[in-house]
């Protein structure tokens, strides 16, 4: 893969990317990375590259003609036209599956501004896309730069000893990984968790996918509870909700759709998971006409067969007064979208004559499973 650089510092790219595993791919030929310094194509006598805001304003801007002529020297080297990236703060926000779609990409050409910014025209003649490192500002896009080289490079194969090196950590699957230890066993009166050294892979396995649900709850809630705009149909619970939470689950459980009542006292341990943030349940009231119409109770577990979180939708309520809206549908295709990044697969469990259920999760994609399923209490 080829990375070009167009930048006025381009030792200061060249410098970072030559050190440590970057550096080693470069040399193993995996990658190429080309600075381009962006003033050696200035037509000014005095290799200027920038002027003032029209319009006023301080600092200076970076003008079209010198980064286009820089762009265009490395697109007619090129077979194929590259993929044009401005590293910009108000691009949107780098992350691993973004890293991993660009590491499929031949040839990456990337614009590191400086000062105030560049002069739109040239962005708008060149750019493919802008992208930003972080909701904060940087006095150029020489770091972003190495930020994403170093990103999307490590994705390519042979740049790390194994594939599963960089599937295995943070973010890739979507949640936060465990916590690593290492020798000795005991360090300052802390100890390595004894099940890690007790050889059991199948609960080694467990323990690993246990802490990192748990440790993304904690430390990134948005990653696996993302935020919902004002606007749509399902919304956190609160305190306030209680009463109104409790009077549904009980209607729930007195549908045909339900083979069992519960005790009530389940009910308040369930509410009380809910709002303590117990990383394995999630819930959504459903609102309608700015009341609540319903709520949707979610589990999240771990699949070997999905590859990944598997989100299981427990229980799925619309209030009489609220059906006829297509409410369920309309909150399982936000409930989709919320865990888009995140889950595999989603789950639930529906009753053999429950014709009404059955279609509208048909049309949302469902199929049966051939499996039984068996509990233990
Ligand atoms: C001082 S910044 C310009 C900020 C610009 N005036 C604005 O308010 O959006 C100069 C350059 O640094 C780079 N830069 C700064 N922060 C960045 C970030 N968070 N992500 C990517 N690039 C950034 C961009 O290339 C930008 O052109």
């Amino acid at each position: 893969m080829k990375f070009s650089v167009m930048t006025l510092f381009p030792e200061m790219v060249e410098r970072v990317l030559q050190e440590s595993i970057i550096g080693r791919a470069q040399k193993n030929g995996i990658l190429s990375v080309e600075c381009l310094n962006i003033r050696d194509y200035s037509q000014d006598k005095h290799r200027r590259v920038d002027d003032y805001p029209f319009g006023g304003g301080g600092g200076m801007i970076m003008q079209c003609q010198p980064i286009y002529d820089c762009y265009q020297d490395i697109a007619n080297k090129s077979e194929e036209r590259p993929y044009t990236i401005y590293l910009s703060p108000r691009g949107s926000v780098l992350t691993q599956k973004k890293a991993q779609k660009l590491s499929a990409l031949p040839h990456l050409c990337l614009l590191c501004g400086h000062y105030e910014g560049v002069d739109q025209r040239v962005l708008d003649e060149i750019v493919d896309e802008e992208i930003s490192i972080g909701d904060y500002v940087l006095t150029g896009g020489e770091l972003p730069a190495c930020v994403l080289i170093d990103c999307v490079a490590r994705m390519l194969p042979g740049v790390l000893a194994e594939e599963s090196s960089y599937t295995n950590e943070s973010h890739y699957s979507g949640l936060l990984e465990h916590p690593q230890y290492t020798l000795p066993r005991s360090w300052n009166g802390r100890e390595v968790p004894e099940l890690l050294t007790e050889g059991n892979h199948r609960l080694m396995e467990k323990w690993k996918k246990e802490q990192s649900i748990a440790l993304t709850q904690k430390m990134r809630p948005d990653l696996v509870r993302r935020p919902i705009p004002d606007n749509k149909r399902l919304r956190f619970m609160s305190k306030e909700d209680q009463e109104i939470f409790l009077e549904m689950v009980t209607a729930f459980y007195s549908t045909p759709g339900v083979l069992h009542t519960i005790p009530a006292e389940h009910m308040g341990k369930t509410f009380e998971g809910i709002l303590g943030g117990d990383p394995y349940i999630n819930a959504y009231m459903i609102q309608f006409e700015k009341k609540v119409a319903g709520y949707c109770l979610l589990s999240h577990t771990w699949s070997n067969e999905a590859g990944g979180l598997t989100v299981w939708i427990e229980e799925l309520y619309v209030r009489p007064e609220c059906r006829g809206h297509k409410l369920a549908e309309k909150a399982l295709r936000e409930i989709f979208a919320l865990y888009k990044n995140t889950a595999s697969r989603f789950r639930l469990e529906v009753t053999a004559d429950n014709k009404g259920a059955k279609k509208i999760y048909y049309k949302l994609g469902f199929k049966m499973l051939d499996y039984q399923q068996m509990i233990k209490e």
